[in-house]
C-alpha cells in the first residue's frame, strides 16, 4: 500500500511529510549495524525488488535471504564443548551453548523465519503480532506467543522491512521484558530514519540488514525499497 492513504476527512494523510529524515550517509557508520556485503545476498536483493517478481518466488527469496542473514548474525554465538565418538574414536566437539529465539514479528517476518530454520532447526520461534496503522504509522500489538520460561543465549527480532522503527522498537521492548541476555534485530532493508531510531533507542542490540536505502516517503513506504513486504510474500495485494 503505498499510496497516501486518506482520513476520514477524505483528505490525504501523509504522516512523514515534513519530517526530518537522516541521510544514509548520516548512518552508514553506526554502532553495532552490520550492513551484509555479500555479492550472493545483492544478486538476490535485485530479483527480491523487482516488481515483476510474484509472491512464491518472491517469498522464496526472503527465505533464502533470511539463511543468509541467519549465517551473517549467528556468526558471533557462543559455543561449548562437548564430547562425542567419531567413528574412528572419540574427540572434543563444539556446540551452540544455549538455545537460539527467532521472533517473527507478524506478518511479514514468517518468510525471514524460515530462512533461519534452515540454518539453526532447533531455534525456537516465539511468534508476535505487531501491525502498523497506516494513519499515524504506530505499531500495535495483537498476537504475542512468547513463553515465560526463558533458557536462551539469544534471540532474534526478525522483520523484513525497518521503516519508521516503531515496529523493531516495540518488539525490542517486548522482548526485553523477558531478560534475555542477548538481543538482535534482522531486517532485510532499512530506511535511514528507523534505523538511526533503533540504533538509538536500542543500543545495545546488534542490528543486521541486508540493504541501507534512501529515504521513506510520505506515508512511510522505503523508497526504493520492495513495496509491501507482506503482501508480496502472501499475495494480498
Ligand atoms: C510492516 C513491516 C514492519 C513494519 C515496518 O508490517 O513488515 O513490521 O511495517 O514499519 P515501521 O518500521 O514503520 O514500523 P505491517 O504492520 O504492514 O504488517 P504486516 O507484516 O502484517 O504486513
Ligand atoms: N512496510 C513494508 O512492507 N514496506 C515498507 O516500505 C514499509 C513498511
Amino acid at each position: 500500500m503505498t499510496e497516501a492513504t486518506t482520513s476520514s476527512g477524505g483528505r490525504p494523510n501523509l504522516p512523514m511529510q515534513g519530517v526530518y529524515q537522516p541521510s544514509r550517509d548520516e548512518v552508514l557508520n553506526l554502532p553495532r549495524v552490520h550492513i551484509s556485503s555479500h555479492p550472493v545476498m545483492a544478486h538476490k536483493m535485485t530479483a527480491l525488488r523487482d516488481k515483476n517478481t510474484q509472491p512464491p518466488v518472491f517469498y522464496r527469496h526472503v527465505k533464502e535471504i533470511g539463511a543468509l542473514l541467519a549465517y551473517e548474525a549467528t556468526a558471533t554465538l557462543a559455543l561449548e564443548s562437548v564430547a562425542i565418538e567419531t567413528p574412528m574414536g572419540p574427540m572434543i566437539g563444539e556446540r551452540l551453548a544455549g538455545g537460539i529465539g527467532v521472533t517473527p514479528i507478524l506478518r511479514a517476518g514468517l518468510g525471514l523465519a524460515e530462512g533461519f530454520r534452515e540454518v539453526i532447526p532447533d531455534a525456537q520461534i516465539w511468534h508476535l503480532g505487531l501491525r502498523r496503522d497506516e494513519q499515524t504509522l504506530e505499531a500495535m500489538e495483537y498476537y504475542n506467543q512468547l513463553p515465560h520460561r526463558v533458557d536462551l543465549q539469544v534471540c532474534y527480532a526478525v522483520d523484513p522491512m525497518l521503516a519508521t522503527g516503531g515496529s523493531a522498537i516495540d518488539a525490542i521492548n517486548v522482548l526485553k521484558r523477558r531478560a534475555i541476555p542477548r538481543l538482535c534485530y534482522v531486517g532485510i532493508i532499512a530506511a535511514p530514519y528507523g534505523l538511526l531510531k533503533l540504533s538509538q533507542t536500542h543500543p545495545d542490540i546488534d542490528i543486521f540488514i541486508a540493504a541501507l536505502d534512501e529515504s521513506l516517503n510520505d506515508v512511510g513506504y522505503i523508497l526504493p525499497g520492495l513495496g509491501d513486504a507482506g503482501d508480496r510474500q502472501f499475495g494480498t495485494f
